[in-house]
């Protein structure tokens, strides 16, 4: 990412923009909610959804494009959730072999992780993100007071995603949402600045030293093994899936003898004050043959992250015998 804009507001998105010609990509739930603050640029609205999160929808962008005699010179302008930003940002990092783009992501899971680190693209035939670019945008632009709109369930996703990152890369964001939760879970501006703000220099971070994800930057996947597996199996939001990913991923950590029983506590704590769930909602077997057809399994054995302490990760093989064990505690309903 070239340009940084935290705490902004889209009102200055005419003046930060690099092109003269410039084309936003949004939603209609976006545009309704803050459309009067969109700079007088033409507009495209895509479909919500993953089921619009395909290379239909990315043709139809190529189509507006040529329409609107969009080249190399002009800025395709993403204002959405993780969603617009994905399809946006591919639709414009494949027209013409790259057009610069920008992103200005309305949802907090968006802020905290979804518009940082250059990864874009569709789902393809059921499978999620399958096709897409690692193209950096040329600026981000996260202006807090659209948050204000967001549903209580969007709220939730994007706090699963800043505690993720607190839990697997810094200590002290996942201190300051333990001393700080109502005021975050409220959007107070300073707490937002804090959340944001530290999300985005962890992960920025780790997407400099890894950008193609060949080692550390696998790390921001804590949780998410087990989450994607229950988002397919239990049809889960994906704040959801992960939030409970991540308790079995501690408790793992406890089996291991890396992590201790009271860093796990703590994070199962964290993960219930802001209202997510840490229990296994479908039975073992279901999940363990949705974990099954995972592609990073091999031989009964599937790498996940794990952690040694709040705050620091590592990737590390689990059998499936030991998986099934701490799978079966998490489902016992006293720990619920
Ligand atoms: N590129 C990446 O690195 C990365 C990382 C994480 C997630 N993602 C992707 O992001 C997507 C999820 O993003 P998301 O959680 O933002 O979901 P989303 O984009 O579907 O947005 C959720 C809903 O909120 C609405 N919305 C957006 N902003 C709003 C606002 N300010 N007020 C009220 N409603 C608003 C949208 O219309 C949408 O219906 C997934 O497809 C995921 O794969 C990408
Ligand atoms: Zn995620």
């Amino acid at each position: 990412m070239k340009r940084l804009f935290i705490d902004d507001s889209i009102g200055r998105l005419a003046s930060l923009s690099p092109a003269k010609k410039n084309l936003i990509v949004t939603d209609r739930e976006v545009r309704r909610l803050h459309g009067r603050n969109f700079p007088a640029w033409p507009v495209i609205e895509i479909g919500r959804g993953e089921s619009s999160k395909t290379l239909a929808t990315v043709e139809a962008l190529y189509e507006e494009f040529l329409k609107h005699e969009i080249d190399r010179s002009s800025c395709i302008v993403a204002i959405g959730g993780g969603i617009v930003c994905d399809v946006a940002g591919f639709a414009a990092s494949t027209f013409m072999r790259g057009l610069p783009f920008g992103s200005v992501p309305t949802t907090l899971l968006a802020q905290v992780d979804a518009s940082v680190g250059g990864k874009n693209g569709v789902n393809f035939k059921g499978y999620k993100n399958l096709v897409g670019t690692f193209t950096q945008p040329s600026f981000v632009l996260c202006d807090f007071s659209v948050l204000k709109t967001l549903p209580e369930d969007e709220r939730k996703n994007g706090f699963a995603e800043a505690i993720k990152h607190g839990a697997m890369g810094d200590a002290r964001l996942f201190a300051y949402l333990e001393k700080n939760t109502e005021k975050a879970f409220a959007f107070a501006p300073e707490a937002l600045q804090r959340i944001v703000g530290d999300s985005i220099v962890l992960k920025s971070g780790i997407v400099q030293r890894d950008e193609r994800e060949k080692g550390e930057r696998r790390k921001l996947n804590f949780g998410h093994t087990i989450g994607h597996a229950l988002e397919k199996s239990a049809c889960l939001a994906h704040g959801q899936a992960v939030s409970i990913g991540m308790a079995v991923a501690s408790r793992l950590s406890v089996a291991k003898r890396l992590l201790s029983a009271a860093e796990s506590h703590r994070i199962e704590r964290l993960l219930r004050a802001f209202g997510l769930p840490v229990a296994m909602p479908v039975r073992v077997d279901a999940l363990m043959d949705a974990l099954a057809k995972d592609k990073k399994r091999e031989n009964g054995i599937i790498h996940f992250v794990l952690l040694e302490r709040i705050g620091k990760s590592v990737t590390m093989p689990v059998r499936f015998s030991e998986l099934r064990e701490v799978l079966s505690e998490v489902r016992d309903p006293l720990h619920d």
